[in-house]
């Protein structure tokens, strides 16, 4: 049976990697095969893409060349790591996906949004996740949280307020558009409160047969 493909999507420090590991772990211990991935990047060629995209100058790149790494990175981490794991039945957790190109590209950048639409097409034949979890904080929350983590991966956090803003504003409108895929989860309570939902989201989700 193919298995199920979950997506973690939401702005920066809203606590995506914090909650899709304790997600893999919870599935795991139901006897489920788990992979967990993430964007850019989840495949070696993605994962140098990754590099170009994430550090640097903001300027770095314009919206239109970011995005075509984006999808070149993402056409090859399906083809290499996502659809054949769905294939042997796994269930896949990805740390973003195609949400937050709508959502920095299209939204923040201003990129439009049928260009964006048609290119996710292309590289991916069709395939939408069985399940959408939209972290969502304030902007000022999640920064704040972003800074804390300190690593180097830092030139979208770098953007400015008004960008993160719109960013936010875009994944709460593709979650209104997309309510069958899509779940909105409050990121403001603690760590282990938003473990049981998002848990309790996916159980009544996506029911299965377990251990
Ligand atoms: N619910 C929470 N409350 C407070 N701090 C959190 C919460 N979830 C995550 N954090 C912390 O915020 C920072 C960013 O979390 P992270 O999971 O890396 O966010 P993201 O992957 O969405 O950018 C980390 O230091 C993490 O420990
Ligand atoms: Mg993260």
């Amino acid at each position: 049976m193919r298995g199920r493909f979950i997506t973690f999507e939401g702005g920066e420090g809203a606590g995506k990697s914090t909650q899709i590991s304790f997600l893999a772990a919870a599935l795991e211990a139901q006897g489920l095969p788990v992979l967990q991935t993430r964007e850019p990047g989840g495949s070696p060629g993605a994962e140098e893409i990754r590099g170009l995209l994430v550090r640097g100058e903001a300027g770095r790149w314009d919206g239109v060349s970011e995005t075509l790494l984006l999808y070149a990175a993402r056409r090859n981490h399906l083809q290499t790591v996502i659809l054949p794991a769905l294939e042997q039945g796994r269930w896949v957790l990805c740390d973003r996906f195609n949400d937050s190109t709508l959502a920095y590209q299209g939204y923040g950048r201003g990129l439009a949004m049928d260009w964006l639409d048609s290119l996710y097409q292309a590289v991916s034949e069709g395939l939408q996740p069985d399940l959408t979890l939209y972290i969502d904080v304030p902007v000022e929350v999640g920064l704040a949280r972003a800074g804390r983590r300190g690593d180097d991966e830092n030139r979208f956090e770098g953007l400015a307020d008004s960008f993160h803003l719109k960013i936010r504003r875009g994944f709460q409108e593709i979650v209104r558009n997309n309510p069958d895929r899509c779940a909105t989860i409050d990121g403001m309570g603690s760590v282990d409160e938003i473990r049981r939902v998002i848990l309790e989201t996916v159980l009544s989700r996506l029911p299965h047969h377990g251990r």
